[in-house]
């Protein structure tokens, strides 16, 4: 156990048939195999499967120097991004919340203008900021009229010049956001082609505003590559990620609709945000697929918790335990009557940790199956591992539910409405 993530099913009303997961784990040893060795259909959207084709050693050290740049000039720095642009980043950063590193602000995820404003306002407060708008054909509207905005109020802040200096575009060669910067003397980092937006946690996507908010990518990058080994080494019968698959699959067939993934950590949330988007992007496809929720414990079991409890029993659950005590807050002893002292002398980690396991108990009670992410800690080596995990098995996912895990076709569909009333010019 020590430091691996591991995975446990609790399923008091046997919805998992172990005969049946067993056969199923062996029937799909064949696709792990493939996918291991990345098929060859799938070639052109694989990039990440590797990490070193995307982070191998050398590049991190360029991208960490040229993070330790900004570091040491930015009091902001403003990620502009959307969906798989920003997700990774913004989920280990919150998670992490790394400390001596300029403040982080997201834009371009929104059409919101009160959002534009505010973020306009917030600007006012620092005396350097930097941006790093990331696109990967840069055709994106979000994105696109956001760094448009900001590269505006950089100009007028600093000048043409100096504006250009503090402006990190992340994008694919040959696309126009690469020639913008050619044109404008911006610095331009690779989102390498042969990967899309949810799979790009370890390429300079998620990796460069994680050092630039100061975390230690190495680490990262080496949780991803510790990962990828282990799913390697591991057959079907014990691999990790295609039992994770192989439950989703078997319970989506017996009727369940819904994945809620419940943590007891708030600074998941964002981790979350990313999953629901590997996942619903991924495999929402051809009218199938579970549809990713998340619960933030013990927050939100004041609220969806009785549905969960006594509702329609059409959701499943995935918890993600952190086994680390990383941190410690006893509840003092008081003489006023809050009738709270049968608490007293008792650390706060503990009290969510009973919570944690009373609630596994108390759903899977009532029938609902729970699969456990047992982790050791959160940090940057088991993030990195996690990112791998999920990314993997959302690949291995959809290929069971035999659709295609790297496109979204059905993204456009609001787009053309959008754009037929925006008269954007048909290219
Ligand atoms: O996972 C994906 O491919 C998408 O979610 C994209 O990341 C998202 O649509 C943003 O695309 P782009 O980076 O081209 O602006």
């Amino acid at each position: 156990m020590e430091n691996k993530i591991e995975l446990t099913i609790l399923d008091k009303k046997n919805f998992l048939n172990e005969d049946e997961f067993k056969s199923k784990l062996s029937e799909m040893a064949p696709l792990l195999e493939a996918a291991k060795k990345g098929e060859k259909e799938y070639k052109n959207f694989l990039g990440w499967l590797s990490v070193d084709e995307t982070a191998g050693e050398e590049h991190l050290k360029s991208l960490c120097l040229q993070a330790d740049q900004v570091r040491k000039d930015a009091d902001v720095f403003v990620v502009i991004g959307i969906g798989g642009s920003n997700q990774a980043s913004r989920a280990a950063i919150h998670a992490l919340r790394p400390q001596n590193g300029p403040e982080i602000i997201w834009t371009g995820n929104t059409i919101s203008a009160m959002e534009m404003k505010r973020t306009l306002e917030e600007l006012e407060r620092y005396r350097s900021i930097y941006i790093n708008c990331i696109a990967k054909n840069f055709e994106t509207l979000e994105p696109g009229i956001a760094f448009r905005m900001l590269r505006r109020y950089l100009e007028k802040r600093y000048g043409i010049k100096e504006a250009s200096r503090r402006i990190f575009a992340t994008g694919t060669p040959g696309s126009t956001l690469e020639q913008l910067c050619i044109d404008n003397g911006y610095t331009f980092l690779v989102f390498p082609e042969k990967v899309g937006g949810r799979y790009s946690a370890g390429t300079d996507v998620g990796l460069f505003p994680m050092a630039v908010a100061g975390i230690d990518i190495c680490a990262v990058v080496s949780g991803m590559r510790n990962m990828k080994n282990r799913l390697l080494r591991e057959s079907a019968k014990d691999n990790i990620a295609l039992k994770y698959a192989v439950a989703r699959k078997l319970l989506y067939d017996r009727g369940y609709n819904i994945e809620m993934m419940a943590y007891f950590e708030p600074r998941l949330d964002y981790f979350a945000k990313w999953w629901i988007q590997a996942f619903a992007e991924s495999e929402g496809k051809d009218s199938k697929a579970l549809y990713p929720v998340a619960v933030s414990a013990s927050e939100d079991l004041h609220s969806v918790g009785q549905f969960i409890q006594q509702g329609n029993p059409i959701l499943f659950e995935t918890f993600l335990q952190v086994r680390e005590k990383d941190a410690s807050v006893i509840l003092p002893y008081d003489e006023k009557k809050d009738y709270f002292d049968y608490l007293a002398g008792k650390d706060f980690w503990d009290i969510n940790n009973i919570a944690r396991c009373a609630t596994m108990k108390a759903h899977s009670e009532r029938g609902i199956p729970c699969l456990n992410f047992s982790i050791p800690a959160i940090d940057e080596h088991t993030l990195g591992e996690l990112f791998y995990l999920f990314m993997f098995s959302c690949y291995l996912s959809c290929r069971i539910n035999e659709v295609n895990p790297f496109d979204q076709p059905g993204v456009e569909f609001y787009k053309k409405n959008m754009f037929k009333e925006l008269k954007k010019p048909v290219a």
